[in-house]
Formats: structure tokens, C-alpha cells, sequence
């Protein structure tokens, strides 16, 4: 194996990863912002920000796989005598003195040191605030005086980040801005629609400035060598069309160990119509300057700061376990939880790797991420399961994304992804286990965002169900539309034309016979959830009625799904097996595994053990289990796009981290804490990030979508970081089914899945209006709760039931 560089290393006490050489293998990054305004920021500063929508409101530009990579950003230029050199070392990658990045809760930190300057800069967006703080620190460490020219950049994006990357002949005449004091505002399109406009601000006088990037820049350099940088003088340029940016131009002087704050700001402001402009042609700056005043001074920016980490603290104060296992409490109590709240935010919309222009909210991936997050702020969580379901249809089918600034379905992808709807229950349940506020199933919702088609929260997971049962095909087994949770399953697309999509061709709709074995075991698993919610509102007809479609569904599996050692994947559109030991290449597949197993189907049989073992066998290597054995070696137009990937990425035998944990929670209900631990430890990042830094690629603190499988070029190779349901999925399973700590509708239910190694650990757990001190003594049993005290009286049972207060819970396996 090739030598592991290390670029960083975990420090718990501040929830960070510190990051201390700035040419990791890729930029790894960060997320500012909780809201509505946005920033991506990498280790050496580069990325962008956005107001909620990162396709509508991109408010500074960003080019993506860009040469040289990660170009561009919030940069900070110091111009000491002839060294130009960046606090994050890049653009100019003058070698520094010292370099660190410290990636927390929310925040980033950058700090450089070049002949005896030191410059910090804290980045963050403060709670409920349109803006992110760039508080820079500059301090002088050497012996003489120091005088320093600082130039600040930041380019504009002129607001639709797709049509700013393509509609050159427009938009090389809209670009417009203001300049006032040491604020410039950029305005472009403010003139005629848009109501919202940017600013770039500094809480310090300035000597001079730039807003037009090629004055700036020079037609000739690049971001590394800006004329007006180089040269040490500001162009004082006033941007009319072409590129607008904002640079401003500070002349600093340092006595021996002096230090000067500067804060920047970099805000988003919308006004009404009526109120536009203060003058003709000019904008009115009152909500700007209001925001301003707001963060002006150093204390000011101090005290967003502490409620920023106080906001964090508490958050992360829900779910806590102290195993005695870094790498397992540092995921658990910090990173994991860190990650589901970006994905809950983002989705799949914004990373270095999602452009922000294509895909808004998908309908499947907000329901999963719904079970990340639920614990940490239910309201928000309800209100984003309301606004999901305002995009489904009145058949039960849904729009498979929506964009988060209109909430609208997206028309480009519409519908057709046949499990979507029962992802609908799976985040409905979650959200009312957690909370016990059954009134969110009484909410009037519409179909499609149209007013006057409201139905109750009930109704739309009613129609969901249904969906599924009315789309059965010839094997009583699920009809898997244009794809079910794996996208590039296409079975319907049949497509030989390099310009159709596989998602949305259908070329064979009509009379569809391709079937799910997926789907079905979501179904079973989603169904048996309805069913006790049936029952616990009182609705014991629909229990009823709902129990026998997944009983049929049961059989169906076991009739038709079953191939001896493994569940089949699915059947194609002629009705022959996928996933089967009759097929020549990718005779087995990890979804249906993970399903079915949850879902316990044929386990009196004996199908679980099996099939489980069959993924220890087939699909589990190094790095984690991949998602199909053997890996297609050719493109079957039967299949579509999950065969045009080469072998070992992505859907075609690629480690989709997203469905492990399925597996995982598999072995957890069958009661194999070994092996779901081996499972589980192959892909958590504190475990990669020990060995494999440099390999891995992409950041260690978070999961990534992809690690390359066994039959890939370089097996082990992440990919596609950040924006996976891998976050919410490792949360559920290691909170909920490996410590063993599940919200349940009337108390928590105490049920670990251990590997016989582990020690006693304890949980503390805020639940509503509770708070739970759980001590576990697993006595090296993997499965099996033997007795639990609460306040020390007994428990029958594994469910402590919910009473307010503080209490404390023994449990002996
Ligand atoms: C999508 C998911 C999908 C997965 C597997 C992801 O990129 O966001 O919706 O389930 O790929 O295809």
C-alpha cells in the first residue's frame, strides 16, 4: 500500500479538524450558515455563498472544476514589501511560515504566517443574520514596524448561477454596482425585477477599491497575480457590465506585536418593491446599513460568535455517549450530527461536487435526512415534511425534487420514482416518535402546491401507501417506475441515444412490467410503521386493510424474491431476474439485502441469516460493501445507466456508503453485533481517516457518497463528499439500533446491537421534555436487553415510558 500522508487531525475539545497542510488531496471543506444564507468554504478559502437557493441566489461566482482547482473565493491579499502572500495560502501559494485551517460547528478559521505577520480569519454566518463574517486578525510577530497593503476580493455572481455560467451576451452588459464609504454594493438586474441586492462591507476606512475584475486583474493574470495587488496600487475601478467584484484596499501599520481586527461583511438584502431605490437609480441602503451597524465592531462580531457556539452546544447536547472510544464518540457526539444538519439543509443541492444548479430537494433524500436531524430542531423538521408533501400528486406519485426557494416541484425530473411515496411515511414516523405531536397527521396539505387541493398529513400517506399497492406487477411485486431509491436502475429507459436522460426517457412505458424487490422490502418495512400508527390513532379498519397488503407483500417476496442464498434485485421489463445467480455479472445486489432483511422477510426460513452472509461474502471488502457483485463490465441498454459507469464506481459495484447501514441495521435486527460493528467500522470516517488520508481523498470528518469498490481502479478512492443520505443513515443506525437508544410514540425503546468486545458506555438523551442517563453493561452479549431500571425501580419491557423530568436508566444485557 502507497505511503498515507497525514493533512490534519481531529481536536474533540473544540469540535474542529484541524487541517495543517493546505494541499490536501482535495479541497476539503466546510458549511457556514444554518438557514437562509449560505457558504460553501474550502481549506484554503475558496467556494461561495447563496441566499437559501443555491441555483437562484448565487451571490458570489464560483467555477467549478476549474484549472487549477478551487479557484476562487473570499481571498485576502497581504502585500508585505515585495511578498504577496493569502492567510490560506492560496491564490498566490506563496510558501508560508505556518498554515492551519480549523474546520468547526459553523465556523472555519484560517490562519497564515509569512515573515513574522500573522493573519486569522474567522468565518461564519451568524444565527438568523443574511450575512458571513470574515473577522481578519492581523498581528505583527516580528521586531520592527510593519507596513502592510491589504487587499480584500470577492467576485459577483450575477444571481442565476446557471445563467451566469452561460448567457455571455447578456450578461457582459447587466453587471451594475455602488460604491459608498468603504461598502460596495452590487446590484445588477436590481433595475428592472429583482428586489435583493449584495453588499461587501469593511468596519474600517479605505484607501481605495476595485469593482471591475479586469481592471483589477489584468486580462493577462490570474487570481494569483492581480495587477492592482502586484503593483501594490487600487484601480479605484467602477464596474459597468462585464465582471463586477469587490476589493477593497487598506493601508495597515503595525508596531512590534501589534494586532488590528478587520471585519468584512458579506451581505444579502431584499426590499420591498415600493421601496427600491432612495433616489433614481440608487439603491436603498437602509437595510444594509442597518445590518451593518449590527456587526461593526469586534465585540459585536465576538458576541454573534458566542451564540453561534452556544447554539451548537446545545444541539449537540441531545444525543451524547461517552464509550471510552474516540473514534466512536467523536463521530457520534460531533461530525455525524454536524453532517445531517447540512444535509438536512442542502440536500443534494450544493458541495464540490453538486454544482447548486441541477437538483434542489429530492423527495426520497429530505424524508431520509428527516431522521438525521428530527432530534435536533422538530419544528423545522415538521415544516419541512409539510412542504414535501405539498409536492406530491393526488395518485400518491410526487415530484421527485422541488427547488428550496419556491418549494415548487421541479418539472425538468417530475415524477415516476415509484418509491418515493413511502419515504413520506418512513420521515412522517420518525418526526412524530421524537416529538409525539400527532397533530402534524392533521395538517392540511395540498397536492402538487395547488391551493384549494388541501387533504390532512393522514390522507397523503394513505394515497402513498396505496401508490404502492396499485403498481404491482405480474409477481405481485412493486412496479419500479423510471427507478427506485438507485437512480440509475433504469429498467424502462431503453436508450441507445447519448442525449436522453436516463432518469426521465421512458421509452417503454407503456404495459411497464419491471418489478422491485427494493421497493418491496421498504414497503414492508414502511407498511408494518403505518399499520402501528393505524393503530395508535385509533384507525383499526385501515391497520386492518394495510396489513394484509404487506402480509401479500411478505409472500410475494418469498414466492417470487427469493434466489437461495440472496433476495433478487428486481425483474426487468420481459420479466427475467436481476440479481440473480442465473445472471452473468452483477448476480447480487446490497438494496434488496438491506430491505428485505430489515424487514425481516423469511426469517423463520432462514433468508435473513442468509442473505446477510451473502453480503459478507459477495458484496464486502476493505472499504465497505459495495453495491453489486460482480460489477457490469458492459452497457446493458435493459438496465441503463447503473451499466454505463466502469467497474467499481458508483452504482455499478461502487462502496454506496448510503446503503451499508441498511445491511448494517439487518445484522442489528438479527441480533449480529459482530459483524454489523466490522460493517459499520469500515466506513466511518474516524477509522478511514486514521489510515487512509491521502487514498481516501476527500474529507476525513464526514462521509462521502462514494468510496470505490473492490473492482475499481483505485479501490478505496472517495468521492462526491458532504451530500449523501450516508449522514442520516449512520446516524440511525449507530444511535438507534447499535447503542440501541429509539424514540418510540409512548417512551424510549433500549434495545444495542453490540460486537461482544464492547465495554459499558452511557447515553445521555433529551427527549421532549425529559432528559435520560443511560448506563448500558452489555456483559459481552450482542444482543438482548435482560432488565432495565428506571430511577431504579424495574422496567417491563424495553420501553421506558415518557415522563418530563431528569432520570436515570440502568440496563444489564
Ligand atoms: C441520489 C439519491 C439516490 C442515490 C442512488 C443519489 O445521488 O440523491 O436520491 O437514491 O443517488 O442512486
Amino acid at each position: 500500500m502507497e505511503e498515507q500522508k497525514r493533512y490534519g487531525h481531529f481536536d474533540d475539545q473544540h469540535r474542529e479538524y484541524v487541517i495543517t497542510d493546505p494541499q490536501t488531496p482535495w479541497p476539503w471543506i466546510n458549511y457556514l450558515g444554518n438557514e437562509d444564507f449560505f457558504s460553501l468554504i474550502s481549506n484554503t478559502a475558496g467556494g461561495y455563498s447563496f441566499y437559501k437557493d443555491a441555483k437562484f441566489r448565487r451571490i458570489t461566482r464560483y467555477r467549478y472544476n476549474n484549472v487549477p482547482m478551487d479557484n476562487g473565493g473570499r481571498y485576502f491579499y497581504v502585500k508585505d514589501g515585495d511578498t504577496v502572500w493569502n492567510p490560506g495560502w492560496k491564490p498566490c501559494k506563496t510558501p508560508l511560515d505556518f498554515y492551519e485551517c480549523r474546520h468547526g460547528m459553523s465556523y472555519t478559521r484560517i490562519t497564515g504566517r509569512k515573515n513574522g505577520v500573522e493573519a486569522s480569519v474567522l468565518f461564519f454566518v451568524p444565527l438568523k443574520k443574511w450575512c458571513e463574517v470574515q473577522k481578519l486578525t492581523l498581528t505583527n510577530q516580528s521586531q520592527e514596524t510593519k507596513s502592510l497593503k491589504l487587499f480584500s476580493f470577492e467576485e459577483w455572481c450575477l444571481w442565476n448561477a446557471a445563467t451566469d455560467m452561460e448567457n455571455f451576451q447578456r450578461n457582459f452588459s447587466t453587471g451594475e454596482v455602488e460604491i459608498e464609504g468603504s461598502t460596495i454594493y452590487h446590484k445588477t438586474e436590481y433595475r428592472e425585477r429583482r428586489n435583493h441586492y449584495a453588499f461587501y462591507h469593511v468596519n474600517a476606512p479605505i484607501q481605495g477599491f476595485d469593482t471591475d475584475r479586469e481592471t483589477f486583474v489584468g486580462l493577462y493574470n490570474e487570481f494569483a497575480n492581480p495587477d492592482a495587488v502586484m503593483e501594490g496600487k487600487p484601480r479605484n475601478s467602477h464596474a459597468h457590465g462585464w465582471s463586477p467584484i469587490a476589493s477593497h484596499y487598506i493601508e495597515v501599520t503595525l508596531a512590534p506585536g501589534e494586532s488590528k481586527d478587520f471585519v468584512f461583511l458579506l451581505g444579502y438584502i431584499e426590499n420591498e418593491q415600493d421601496e427600491k431605490f432612495s433616489a433614481p437609480q440608487v439603491i436603498n441602503k437602509t437595510k444594509a446599513k442597518a445590518l451593518i451597524a449590527e456587526l461593526d465592531t469586534t465585540e459585536k462580531v465576538d458576541r454573534a460568535f458566542d451564540v453561534l457556539c452556544t447554539y451548537w452546544d446545545a444541539l449537540l447536547n441531545i444525543y451524547k455517549v461517552k464509550t471510552g472510544n474516540d473514534k466512536l464518540d467523536r463521530m457520534v457526539n460531533i461530525w455525524n450530527q454536524y453532517q445531517c444538519m447540512v444535509t438536512f439543509n442542502f440536500s443534494r443541492s450544493a458541495s464540490f461536487f453538486e454544482s447548486g444548479v441541477g437538483r434542489g430537494m429530492g423527495f426520497r433524500d429530505s424524508n431520509q435526512d428527516l431522521v438525521g436531524f428530527v432530534h435536533q430542531i422538530p419544528p423545522r423538521a415538521r415544516q419541512r415534511i409539510i412542504d414535501i408533501a405539498s409536492t406530491q400528486f393526488p395518485d400518491g406519485g410526487c415530484y421527485h425534487q422541488y427547488q428550496p426557494l419556491t418549494k415548487r416541484g421541479n418539472n425538468d425530473i417530475g415524477g415516476g420514482f415509484n418509491d418515493d411515496p413511502c419515504w413520506l411515511i418512513f420521515g412522517t414516523v420518525a418526526y412524530i416518535k421524537e416529538t409525539g405531536d400527532f397533530s402534524i397527521l392533521d395538517e392540511m396539505v395540498p397536492f402538487d402546491n395547488q391551493p384549494g387541493s388541501e387533504v390532512t398529513l393522514f390522507e397523503h400517506l394513505k394515497i402513498s401507501m396505496d401508490h404502492v399497492i396499485k403498481n404491482l406487477g405480474p409477481h405481485m411485486l412493486p412496479l419500479i417506475g423510471r427507478a427506485d431509491w438507485n437512480d440509475c436502475l433504469n429498467l424502462n429507459c431503453f436508450s441507445w441515444d447519448p442525449n436522453e436522460s436516463f432518469q426521465t426517457t421512458e421509452n417503454v412505458s407503456e404495459g411497464t412490467k419491471a418489478e422491485s424487490l427494493m421497493i418491496a422490502g421498504l414497503f414492508v418495512v414502511t407498511g408494518k410503521d403505518y399499520v402501528a400508527l393505524c393503530k395508535k390513532i385509533g384507525k383499526a379498519d385501515e391497520a386492518e386493510r394495510m396489513q394484509k397488503a404487506v402480509d401479500a407483500m411478505i409472500e410475494a417476496v418469498k414466492k417470487h424474491g427469493w434466489d437461495g442464498e440472496w433476495y433478487l434485485r428486481a425483474y426487468d421489463f420481459y420479466g427475467r431476474k436481476i440479481g440473480s445467480n442465473e445472471c452473468e455479472e452483477a448476480k447480487i445486489f446490497i438494496e434488496s439485502q438491506g430491505w428485505c432483511t430489515m424487514a425481516e422477510i423469511g426469517a423463520e426460513e432462514g433468508m435473513v441469516a442468509k442473505s446477510l452472509d451473502s453480503c459478507k461474502k459477495y458484496l464486502e471488502c476493505e472499504h465497505g460493501m459495495v453495491l453489486n457483485n460482480p460489477a457490469f463490465t458492459r452497457y446493458i441498454y435493459e438496465y441503463g445507466e447503473i451499466s454505463s459507469y466502469p467497474e467499481g464506481y458508483k452504482e455499478n459495484a461502487g462502496i454506496f456508503c448510503h446503503n451499508n447501514p441498511w445491511v448494517i441495521i439487518g445484522e442489528c435486527i438479527a441480533g449480529r453485533g459482530n459483524d454489523a460493528w466490522s460493517h459499520y467500522a469500515k466506513i466511518l470516517p474516524s477509522y478511514v481517516e486514521e489510515k487512509y488520508q491521502t487514498l481516501h481523498k476527500v474529507e476525513p470528518y464526514v462521509n462521502c457518497q462514494m468510496v470505490a469498490g473492490k473492482d475499481a481502479f483505485r479501490p478505496g478512492e472517495g468521492k462526491n463528499s458532504w451530500l449523501t443520505g450516508t449522514a442520516a443513515w449512520m446516524w440511525y443506525t449507530v444511535s438507534e439500533f447499535i447503542l440501541g437508544i429509539k424514540p418510540d410514540y409512548d417512551g424510549i425503546r433500549i434495545d444495542p446491537c453490540l460486537p461482544e468486545t464492547a465495554k459499558d458506555y452511557t447515553v445521555t438523551r433529551k427527549f421532549r421534555e425529559a432528559e435520560y442517563v443511560i448506563n448500558i453493561h452489555p456483559n459481552g452479549q450482542q444482543k438482548g436487553v435482560k432488565q432495565i431500571t428506571l430511577d431504579g425501580n424495574p422496567v417491563d419491557g424495553t420501553v421506558i415510558p415518557y415522563s418530563k423530568g431528569k432520570h436515570t436508566v440502568d440496563v444489564q444485557m
